[in-house]
């Protein structure tokens, strides 16, 4: 069983999700930004991390989950700047799904991340305002390590490596 971690990350709140996941895999395993992603070909589980940017997986995270391979097991999670339980969070959560279809899903997490004061700056002047922009500032914080030990938790619940 060879493991992968992946994750796209702008400002590092995926990539913290990311090295808890990857610290606690046991046996062969390797840890990637999508940036220097090796082909899915050959492993049996991937984990995937995305951020969300306009309601979707960012788009690098959408070309790889395009990729993925028939008899995978894909576990995706997330941060962004929506309420973890908000539609948008799972729309952009069901995007990720449809991509990887050819992929067997097995768990799916994801949790607010932090965005930059820029970001925020930026997106209250839009008009409309984006819709996460009202959750934002309870995003701040986060990943936390509540959340560190959830995206774990996931694994172990069902059993995974
Ligand atoms: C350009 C940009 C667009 C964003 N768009 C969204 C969005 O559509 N929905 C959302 O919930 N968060 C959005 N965010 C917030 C990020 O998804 C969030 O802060 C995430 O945790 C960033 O992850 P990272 O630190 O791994 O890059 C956006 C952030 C940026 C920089």
């Amino acid at each position: 069983m060879k493991s992968l971690v992946l994750y796209s990350s702008k400002s590092g709140n995926t990539k913290k999700l990311a090295e808890a996941l990857y610290n606690h895999l046991s046996g062969e395993k390797e840890l990637f930004a999508l940036a220097d992603a090796p082909d899915p070909t050959g492993y049996t589980f991937i984990a995937l991390g995305f951020w969300l940017k306009g309601g979707q997986p960012d788009p690098d995270s959408q070309v790889y989950l395009a990729r993925m391979e028939e008899g995978q097991d894909l576990y995706l999670f997330a941060t962004h700047g929506a309420a973890a339980d908000s539609p948008h969070a799972q729309n952009a959560m069901n995007k990720a799904k449809a991509l990887a279809a050819k992929a067997h899903i097995v768990a799916t997490f994801s949790c607010p991340g932090q965005v930059a004061e820029k970001v925020l700056e930026k997106a209250a002047k839009k008009d409309p305002q984006p819709p996460w922009l009202a959750d934002a500032p309870a995003a701040a914080g986060h990943p936390d390590e509540k959340d560190l030990e959830n995206v774990v938790r996931m694994l172990v619940e069902l059993d995974l490596p």
